[in-house]
C-alpha cells in the first residue's frame, strides 16, 4: 500500500472518531462532570410548583419511602388517581388524560430519573430524614419548581463535606458510602 493510502485512511479514521465524540457529547452518551442542573423530559408534564407550593401537598404524601428507606420512590397512579379521578381535578387537560390513560390501561408512567448517585455508593434516605435534614438540603427549592432539576452535583465532596460537621455526627469512613 502506497503511504498516501494509508495516510487517506488514517485521517478518515480520525475524523470519524472525532464526530463520534462529538455526537456522544450532544446526545449525553458521555456525561463529562457531574449532573448538577440536569432536568430530563417527563413523559407527563408534573408541575411541583402546583402540587407542593400552591397547593401545599406534603412531600411525603407523593414520596413515602423517605424516612424508612433507600428509595424515596415515585408515586404510582393510583396515588395520582386520588385526586385526578373522573370529575375530579381537572378533567381536560391533556397531561391529565396522559395519566387516566396509564392508570386505566394498567401501564406505569415511566418517569426519568434526575438525581443518581452510581451503584458503588450506597446512599439511604432515612437516616438524613431521621437527623432532621430537610428535602431542600439535597434538592433545593422542589416546592418551587415547574419541572425538577438536580439541584446539587452529588459529588463526593457533596457528601463528605455536610459529614464532617461535627454538629452531624455522621461517620466518614470509607466503607460508610462504598460497599
Ligand atoms: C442528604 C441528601 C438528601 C436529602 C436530605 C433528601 N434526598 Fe432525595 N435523593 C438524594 C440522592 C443522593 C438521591 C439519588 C439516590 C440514588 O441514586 O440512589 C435522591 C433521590 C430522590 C428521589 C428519586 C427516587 C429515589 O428514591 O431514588 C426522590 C423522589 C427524592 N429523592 C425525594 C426526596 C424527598 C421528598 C426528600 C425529603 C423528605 C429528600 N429526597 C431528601 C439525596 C437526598
Ligand atoms: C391531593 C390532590 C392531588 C394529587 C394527589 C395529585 N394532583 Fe395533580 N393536581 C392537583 C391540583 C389541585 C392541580 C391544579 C389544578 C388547577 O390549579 O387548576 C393539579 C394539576 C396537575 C397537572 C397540571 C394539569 C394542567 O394541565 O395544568 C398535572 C399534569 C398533574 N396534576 C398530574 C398529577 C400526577 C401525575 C399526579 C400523581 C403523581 C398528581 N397530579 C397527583 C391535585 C392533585
Ligand atoms: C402529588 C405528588 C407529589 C408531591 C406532593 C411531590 N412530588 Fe416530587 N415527584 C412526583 C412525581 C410524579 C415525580 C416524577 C416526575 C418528576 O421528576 O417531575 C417526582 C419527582 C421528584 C424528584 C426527582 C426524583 C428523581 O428522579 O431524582 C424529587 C427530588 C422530588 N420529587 C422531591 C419532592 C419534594 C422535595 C417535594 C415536596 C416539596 C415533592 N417532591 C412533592 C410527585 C410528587
Ligand atoms: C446535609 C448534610 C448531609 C449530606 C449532604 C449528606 N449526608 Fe449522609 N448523613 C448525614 C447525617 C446527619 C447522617 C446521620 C448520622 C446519624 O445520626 O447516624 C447521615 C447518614 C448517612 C448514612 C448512614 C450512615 C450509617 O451507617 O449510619 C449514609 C450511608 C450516608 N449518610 C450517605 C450519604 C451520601 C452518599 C451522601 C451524598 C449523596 C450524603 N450522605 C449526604 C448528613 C448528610
Ligand atoms: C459520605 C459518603 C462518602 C464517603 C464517606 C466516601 N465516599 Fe467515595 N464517593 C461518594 C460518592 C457520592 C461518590 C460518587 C460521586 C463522585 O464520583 O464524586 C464517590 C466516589 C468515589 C470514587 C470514584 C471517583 C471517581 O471519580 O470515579 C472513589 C475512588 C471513592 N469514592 C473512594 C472513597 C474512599 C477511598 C473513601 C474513604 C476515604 C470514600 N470514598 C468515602 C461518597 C462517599
Amino acid at each position: 500500500m502506497s503511504k498516501n493510502v494509508i495516510g487517506a485512511v488514517v485521517v478518515c479514521v480520525l475524523l470519524g472518531s472525532l464526530s463520534l465524540v462529538v455526537w456522544a457529547l450532544n446526545n449525553n452518551k458521555v456525561v463529562i462532570g457531574y449532573n448538577k442542573g440536569y432536568v430530563p423530559d417527563q413523559p407527563v408534564n408534573f408541575p411541583h410548583d402546583t402540587h407542593a407550593g400552591k397547593y401545599k401537598i406534603d412531600c411525603k404524601y407523593c414520596h413515602t419511602g423517605t424516612e424508612v428507606s433507600r428509595h424515596a420512590s415515585v408515586p404510582s397512579g393510583n396515588v395520582c388517581m386520588n385526586c385526578h379521578g373522573p370529575a375530579l381535578v381537572q378533567n381536560d387537560s391533556p397531561e391529565i388524560q396522559k395519566v387516566r390513560d396509564a392508570f386505566n390501561n394498567g401501564r406505569a408512567i415511566a418517569w426519568q430519573k434526575v438525581n443518581l448517585l452510581p451503584d458503588y455508593v450506597k446512599f439511604n434516605h432515612a437516616p438524613h430524614i431521621k437527623a432532621g435534614k430537610d428535602c431542600t438540603v439535597c434538592h433545593g427549592p422542589v416546592a418551587e419548581m415547574k419541572k425538577v432539576v438536580q439541584h446539587e452535583s452529588l459529588s463526593m465532596g457533596f457528601c463528605v463535606n455536610c459529614h464532617r460537621q461535627p454538629e452531624n455526627n455522621a461517620p466518614t469512613n470509607c466503607s460508610t458510602c462504598h460497599y
